[in-house]
Order: structure tokens, then C-alpha cells, then sequence
């Protein structure tokens, strides 16, 4: 039973749970206006401390396709956070207020914070560079829908996996399914960090390699999940500009990729992924981005309990 609850972490949820949502959103791209007033009359708060394209507005586009209204603040200046308000007051108001909240913060921790403190269901909609659940329900539900399948994957992750929030939460959902294998391409830098290593590849028995080039391991994969180095997570300039441009995947990396893998790519962007990959029909993260506002209508609908 979903109706009610948070999702501030991966494994909040079963993976017979995720297969629900996953069934719902199925369900919702087939037929949206079957759902078109399925939360009339409801509110959702988008309490955003971070800036955000994608994951504010897929979440707002979800609730009002929906049928439901939206409240909320795209940057804590135009709130009463910049007079000092906590997280905890923040979503004890704002529950007076909403049904149903999702939380960017740049603190790791803060929408768990939240949920504690709160009288509606809080989502995590990504928490400094520890976790982006919803991005993870977004990525499972691409891989399914393209791949037609959650285990027997091997997935390329490259880029900046030691911030890389989706990174992290890809890896704990993807922990659960069978015969997965990972390559995590990085520079030593951006390694994955230890805990993850340790307290989920290394548990749970997953098949993983660190590599340091796309070229020596793009052959073998059936996901390549492109991220960007995350100029916002680094103490240094210096250390950014040296790192920024370590993967660049163009035309002349994918034609050595098999014709069936697909190329996945949080977004944004900056440079990591050539526009002239745009083209090729193995890349995959623009319909990823649109799959997202669907899973969140899901999503959205399980936690107010308004859809089976
Ligand atoms: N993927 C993602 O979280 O994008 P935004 O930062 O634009 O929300």
C-alpha cells in the first residue's frame, strides 16, 4: 500500500511496489485521459532549494495533468527559508496547505528531515549529491519500456560517480534485480564513493569493474548512463576545469556500440554527449525526460491513494 507514505530513498520501496507504479504509469501513457481528473481538487507543493528544469517541471506538469493545482517556490530566496525558516517549520506550513510535497535541497538528508516532520506524503527530488529517487523511477522506467526488461543488463556509468546523486540511486535500485553487471567509468577523481561499493555492489553480490575509458568498454553494454561533471559539487574551480570535459561520447565512440544499446542521460548536459549523438536512434534521453513526467503522474496518484 503505497497511499500515504514518503519516498526519500531507492529502497523505500519494494520492487513489486516500483512494479506498480511502473504498471500504472504503462497504464497512464496509454490512455492519459482516463487520468486526466484523477487528482482533482488535490495540491501538490514543489519546495525547490536547488534550481531544477526537468524534475520541477515534470512534477508540476504531472500534477496538473492529473487534474490537481501546484504551489511552491523554484529558488528558497522567494520564500521565508531566506529569513532563516528550518526545513522542519517550512513543511509543518506547508502541510496545512498541500497533500503531497517533493523537496529539492542541497543538503543531504533535508527531504528525510522533511518527511519526519510532515503530515503529507514528502518526495525527495534529489538531496545534494546523495540521492535522486524519482530520477531512478524515471531511469527503470526507460530501461523497461526500451529494453523490455530490469535484469540481465550491463550497464555503462560514466562520468562523475562520486556526486553523481542518480548515479547513486541507480545502483541501489538496479542492486535488487537479477543478473545485472556494472562498468563504472570515471576518472580516479570521480570514483564511485566506498559506500556504495561496499555496502551495495560488494553485499549484494553485483558484478561491477572501474574503468577509466568508454572506448574499452562500450562494446559490451546495453546501457550507457552518460552524467555530467557537477561543477556545483566541487570545492575548486581548478579541479572542475581539469575534469569537466574527461568523456565527450560522439559519433565516433557509438559506432563502436552494439546496434541495440541505448544511451541514457539524466540531463543536463553540458558537453559530455555530442548533439550529433541526438541523432542516432540508440540515444534515448529526451524520451527518458518526457518518461519522467509519467512515472511521476504515477507516482503521484499511488501516494494520494486516488488511482489502483
Ligand atoms: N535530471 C534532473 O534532475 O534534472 P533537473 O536538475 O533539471 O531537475
Amino acid at each position: 500500500m503505497l497511499k500515504g507514505r514518503s519516498l526519500i530513498d531507492p529502497m523505500d520501496f519494494t520492487t513489486e511496489e516500483l512494479e506498480e507504479i511502473f504498471v500504472l504509469a504503462d497504464k497512464i501513457i496509454e490512455n492519459p485521459k482516463e487520468y486526466a481528473h484523477a487528482a482533482d481538487g488535490m495540491i501538490l507543493a514543489t519546495l525547490f532549494y536547488e534550481p531544477s528544469t526537468r524534475t520541477r517541471f515534470s512534477f508540476e506538469a504531472a500534477m496538473l495533468r492529473l487534474g490537481g493545482q501546484i504551489i511552491g517556490f523554484s529558488s528558497p530566496d522567494s520564500s521565508s527559508v531566506s529569513k532563516g525558516e528550518t526545513v522542519a517549520d517550512t513543511i509543518r506550513t506547508v502541510s496545512c496547505y498541500a497533500d503531497i510535497a517533493a523537496m529539492r535541497h542541497p543538503k543531504e538528508g533535508a527531504p528525510r528531515i522533511a518527511s519526519m516532520y510532515s503530515s503529507i506524503p514528502v518526495i525527495n527530488a534529489g538531496d545534494g549529491g546523495h540521492q535522486h529517487p524519482t530520477q531512478t523511477l524515471t531511469d527503470l522506467l526507460t530501461m523497461r519500456k526500451i529494453k523490455g526488461k530490469l535484469s540481465d543488463l550491463t550497464i555503462g556509468i560514466c562520468g562523475d560517480l562520486k556526486f553523481g546523486r542518480t548515479v547513486h540511486s541507480l545502483i541501489k535500485a538496479m542492486s535488487r534485480y537479477s543478473n545485472i553487471k556494472f562498468l563504472l567509468i570515471s576518472p580516479d577523481e570521480l570514483r564511485i564513493p566506498d559506500y556504495i561499493k561496499k555496502e551495495v555492489l560488494v553485499k549484494n553480490n553485483i558484478e561491477f569493474e572501474e574503468v577509466s575509458k568508454i572506448e574499452d568498454v562500450i562494446e559490451s553494454l546495453d546501457v550507457l548512463y552518460m552524467t555530467r561533471v557537477q561543477r556545483e559539487r566541487f570545492f575548486n574551480e581548478e579541479d572542475y576545469i581539469r575534469l569537466k570535459d574527461s568523456y565527450i561520447l560522439d559519433d565516433k565512440k557509438m559506432k563502436l556500440a552494439p546496434k541495440d544499446m541505448i544511451v541514457m542521460h539524466p540531463l543536463p548536459r553540458v558537453n559530455e554527449i555530442s548533439y550529433e549523438v541526438d541523432e542516432d536512434e540508440r540515444a534515448c534521453y529526451f524520451i527518458q525526460a518526457q518518461y519522467g513526467m509519467y512515472v511521476r503522474m504515477a507516482l503521484i496518484a499511488k501516494l494520494l491513494g486516488v488511482c489502483e
